[in-house]
């Protein structure tokens, strides 16, 4: 069988090495970066996976965009690229109730003759000024309540494979489309072992975020990387490294300006 790499594929930073910014919350998943801005160079490409209209760039840009999911596998990301979630489910997952739970809460309230006509956002404002009087239709024992977050990708997630989120708090796997998440508590090297397994003799993606890419690199588990550098410095958050040289005792670098002027690829392997 041909060796199973273990991949980082198109991880964004800014110049001062930030994977994403301060503050995250379900509102804001990178905390105070601009994702648009982050990811626009493969945004631009004729390959982005969301893209809506035809056109968009060939070359290099979308060719990295096109080699995020080649002979990938199975995917392995740490919680807080799944969600903004900390500690403990259903302790710490703030104000949201998670869609059905709202709507649980929804159909709780008192029925009004013209509640079709309240557009859904008041709805959820009015939800949440009255579930401080109305009883909860879940006791605040209920296990997993919290897990209902399902992650931030909709209905059909990106990975179109087995994905291992790590966390120190796991919870039963689910399926979304042709993602399955699962959670494990493990070291790196248990984590890649089991994404190996379910990766069916294909290669593994390291998703992120950089807390996560930095225990695989100084675990000395990760084969190859692709990471964007954008111009724009961001001062604080998660941080992959001070500076790329921190790489280039263990690894070959090739250094390549995106086409499209925005980022500069960095592409390293192992020496
Ligand atoms: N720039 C990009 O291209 C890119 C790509 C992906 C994600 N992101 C962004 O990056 C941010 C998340 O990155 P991050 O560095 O803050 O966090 P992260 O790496 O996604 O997650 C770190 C958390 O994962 C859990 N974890 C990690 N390793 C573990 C292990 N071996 N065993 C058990 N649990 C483990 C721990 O959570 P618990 O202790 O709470 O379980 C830990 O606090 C998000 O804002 C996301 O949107 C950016």
């Amino acid at each position: 069988m041909a060796q199973q790499l273990l991949r980082v594929q198109n991880f964004n930073v800014s110049s001062d090495g930030y994977g994403a910014g301060e503050g995250q919350t379900l509102e804001r998943p990178f905390g105070h970066a601009d994702p648009e801005a982050m990811f626009a160079w493969a945004g631009a490409t004729a390959s982005w996976p969301r893209r809506t209209d035809p056109g968009g760039s060939r070359g290099l840009d979308d060719y990295l965009t096109r080699d995020y999911g080649r002979n990938i596998g199975a995917e392995i990301m740490g919680r807080n690229k799944f969600g903004p979630q900390r500690g403990p489910w259903g302790v710490s997952g703030g104000p949201w109730p998670g869609p059905r739970r709202l709507a649980r809460h929804l159909a709780a309230l008192p029925k009004r003759p013209d509640s079709s006509a309240i557009d859904p956002l008041r709805r959820l404002a009015m939800h949440r000024t009255r579930r401080r009087v109305l009883p909860d239709p879940d006791p605040p024992d209920t296990p997993w309540r919290d897990h209902e977050w399902r992650g931030w990708w909709g209905d059909e997630p990106p990975f179109h494979t087995p994905v291992f989120v790590l966390t120190h708090h796991p919870r039963p796997s689910f399926a979304l489309g042709d993602t399955t998440f699962h959670f494990l508590d493990a070291d790196p090297a248990t984590a890649l072992a089991t994404a190996r397994e379910a990766a069916d003799g294909k290669d593994v993606r390291l998703g992120g975020g950089a807390a996560t890419i930095r225990a695989f690199l100084d675990a000395g588990l990760v084969d190859t990387l692709h990471v964007a550098v954008s111009p724009v410095a961001l001062g604080g958050g998660s941080r992959l490294w001070e500076s790329p040289d921190e790489l280039l005792d263990r690894y070959h670098r090739d250094v390549v300006p995106s086409p499209g002027g925005t980022v500069t690829h960095h592409l390293f392997w192992r020496k």
